[in-house]
């Protein structure tokens, strides 16, 4: 018999190579190939046309009387916003997130909210014992009876239990521990999670349970294993969040079911993840009394506002050495941009100032309409003068320092009002919106420069 061969498999795009290599030659990606053992072949038949001897597959026209696959809440309204609506019967996620940010506790607490509602669930851990995790689920209130904890990482037990027991939803926590004994290598190897994914997504698919899988996420963030995993699932899922702070996202990144731009807010606490449905609150410092460098910005998450605090601060520096420039929460590069803007536009001079920015709360923000919160943020730190503390802005900036407008300006004004900002400086085609704010419009960003300067 002939020696299984072995080949080496690129950890990141699942790219198969007879040879190891220093560099993938499919994703370019370092240091990713690893050993692995050959993939299992069908055998040769001598069937070379395809376009016969197979099963008729079924035919299914648009208006055909099918249900359409049910949705189940998860009774988590933040998850079941980030889903797009609750999970689907017969459908897959797979859900990433740095170790210990919580999505053992966010599944447990979903599985208790669904199994609560009658329907079997059953939770496999195989990361912790089952015990551990009915002292946690205990800790966390939850207490449904139909909830069904094992901790096992045999793909074989797990299927042949499961076609038993016949759940609504299976959670996998997580898929790296999984092993599929029809496959050679260790768990966690691409061909590992691939098989093993492979097989609890059909048996998904087949009998109607949702599953969810969790997925660990390598140190650059990503989540771990092979890329085709992603395209496996139907939705993939990032928790993300400092640990250091309470609260945590939601986010879809992929969602056969639904849009990708809702995110759920949770906040970890004593009892397990508490959703927020007020987010803005949970990110801004108390406002009192106005202080120089700090602006508040209507940013959006899909078609929701969270108002974030944006600080800057400035330190004149006396030598010539090189300034430091740090950003916590948004991009260096758009900050380099701005400060760039404010130089050449408006005739200010960063370039012997130190020039730190912070979003406060550990939030990070992505929205480009930020960029006008932050110039005005800068200007303030620079000039000592107080932005009023009753104010928002928003508005993205051109190279040329001309003043954008940006999507959803209704949605931000509204979400201002609520919590008390009485006004708005932004740019001068969104100034007519209507609403509880005195708007201040703006053409170009040298024009809001002189008004914060009292020019
Ligand atoms: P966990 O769900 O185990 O994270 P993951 O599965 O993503 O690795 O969460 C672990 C962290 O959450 C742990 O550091 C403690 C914290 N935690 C709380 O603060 N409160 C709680 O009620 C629970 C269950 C966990
Ligand atoms: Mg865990």
């Amino acid at each position: 018999m002939a020696k299984p061969k072995k080949q080496y498999v690129c950890q990141a795009c699942g790219a198969v190579s007879p040879r190891w290599q220093g560099q993938c030659g499919d994703c370019g990606d370092w240091n990713s190939l690893v050993e692995d053992a050959a993939q299992v072949v069908t055998p040769f038949t001598a069937k070379h046309d395809l376009r016969g001897g197979g099963r008729r597959v079924e035919l299914v026209g648009l208006n055909a009387e099918v249900a359409l696959p049910a949705r189940a809440s998860t009774g988590i309204a933040e998850l079941d916003r980030a889903q797009g609506g609750g999970l689907v019967a017969g459908s897959a996620t797979l859900i990433g997130g740095d170790p210990g940010i919580g999505k053992s506790t966010l599944l447990l607490q979903a599985a208790g909210r669904i199994a609560g509602q009658g329907m079997p669930v059953v939770y496999v851990s195989g990361e912790e014992a089952a015990d551990q995790v009915r002292l946690r689920a205990r800790r966390l209130g939850v207490t449904a009876p139909t909830l069904q904890l094992a901790a096992a990482t045999s793909v074989r037990d797990i299927l042949t239990t499961l076609a038993e027991e016949r759940p609504a939803l299976v959670v996998i926590d997580s898929i790296q521990t999984m092993y599929s004994d029809m496959i050679e290598g260790a768990p966690g190897t691409v061909s590992q999670v691939r098989s093993s994914a492979h097989e609890l997504i059909r048996f998904a698919k087949e009998t109607g349970a949702a599953l969810v899988l969790v997925g660990h996420v390598t140190k650059e963030g990503s989540l771990a294993g092979p890329r085709v995993l992603e395209h496996m699932v139907d939705t993939v899922l990032s928790f993300e969040g400092e640990r250091s702070h309470q609260y945590r996202i939601l986010r879809a990144t992929k969602n056969r079911f639904g849009g990708t731009d809702e995110i759920g807010v949770f906040a970890m606490g004593e009892e397990g993840l508490s959703e927020v449905a007020n987010p803005s609150a949970l990110f801004l410092t108390d406002r009192g009394e106005a202080v120089p460098g700090s602006v508040v910005f209507p940013a959006l998450e899909g078609t929701r506002p969270v108002l974030v605090e944006i600080q800057a601060l400035t330190v004149r520096l006396a030598s010539g050495a090189t300034p430091r420039r740090a950003v916590v929460g948004w991009d260096s590069g758009r900050l380099a941009m701005i400060l760039a803007v404010l130089e050449a536009r408006c005739g200010l001079s960063f370039s012997t100032a130190e020039v730190y920015l912070n979003i406060a709360g550990g939030y990070r923000v992505s929205d480009p309409a930020a960029d006008l919160a932050v110039a005005a943020a800068l200007v303030s730190a620079l000039s000592e003068r107080p932005v009023p503390a009753d104010s928002v802005a928003f508005g993205e900036v051109a190279l040329s320092g001309a003043l954008r407008p940006v999507a959803h300006a209704g949605l931000r004004l509204k979400e201002a009002a609520k919590l008390g900002f009485e006004r708005a400086l932004l740019p001068a085609s969104v100034a007519d919106e209507k609403g509880a704010l005195c708007l201040t419009g703006f053409r170009g960003l040298r024009e809001m420069v002189d008004h914060l300067l009292g020019r």
